[in-house]
């Protein structure tokens, strides 16, 4: 996917002018890019980072950009639409043109899921290449062993031909009388039902999921089902730690 778009391209998807009205506002010099005058009609910008101004007056193709973080009880499918009509995250969300939930949680699963209507952002925050780590509480059967810890760290074949990026797993209690085990997942990426592919892999199936983090994201202040808008400083902090992390 294209991160950056040319110059004319965004002062139309602001709304500000069509583009060949923009090249005119470029070539005459009416347009500045992070505070300097840009007369060269292919310049590129990157719309999360780049602050672009005409007549100095700010414009940002990102004013009707939505972002929310949602507390996702167990039982809504993370979809926008549910052919069945089974309870959707969609129906815990405020109604608002193009919002999508950033990846998916499984049915039963809880925890922390974005909901945007910026794909460029939801993009980044998905594909593994930006590195954004997601944190789990993972409840599994048995008590688990060093060795299928040892497969969990060091990436786990999950299907034939299929295995998994080192995770870090953490064991934060082994419950004797239950024989179950508490662990801890940082994982940054997102292939289907992952974490419960690669625990069932090594011998100890998912007794019950919750995801508890993206980024520096926490479920803090939230119920399941409540949610909250980011705030403009989270959107600008994820935005530059997924920019940065392209150029790792
Ligand atoms: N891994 C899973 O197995 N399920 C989820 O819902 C999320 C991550």
């Amino acid at each position: 996917m294209q991160e950056k778009i040319r110059l004319q391209k965004y002062l139309a998807s602001a709304g500000l002018a069509s583009r060949r009205a923009a090249e005119a506002m470029i070539a005459k010099g009416r347009v500045k890019v992070d505070g300097k005058t840009v007369t060269q009609q292919g310049t590129k910008v990157d719309p999360h980072i780049n602050e672009v101004s005409v007549d100095d007056h700010p414009v940002s193709m990102l004013k009707n950009k939505y972002y929310y973080i949602l507390f996702k009880p167990s039982g809504y499918l993370t979809s926008v639409k549910d052919p069945f009509n089974r309870p959707t995250v969609m129906d815990l969300l405020p109604k608002k043109k193009g919002l999508f939930p950033v990846g998916r949680l499984d049915f039963d699963t809880t925890g922390l899921l974005l909901a945007t209507n910026d794909g460029e952002m939801a993009f980044r925050i998905m594909h593994p290449r930006y590195k954004v780590q997601k944190k789990y509480l993972v409840l599994v059967k048995g008590l688990i062993s060093s060795k299928a810890l040892f497969s969990l760290r060091r990436g786990t074949l999950i299907e034939e031909e299929i295995k998994t990026s080192p995770a870090k797993v953490q064991v934060i209690n082994k419950k004797r009388d239950s024989n179950e085990s508490l662990l801890e997942f940082i994982i940054h990426e997102g292939k289907n039902r992952q974490i419960k592919r690669m625990c069932s892999a090594v011998g100890h199936p998912v007794k019950s999921l919750q995801r508890t983090g993206i980024a520096f994201l926490t479920l803090e202040g939230l119920e399941p089902g409540s949610y909250r808008a980011l705030t403009s400083e989270e959107v600008k902090k994820l935005t530059e730690l997924t920019f940065n992390r392209q150029n790792d």
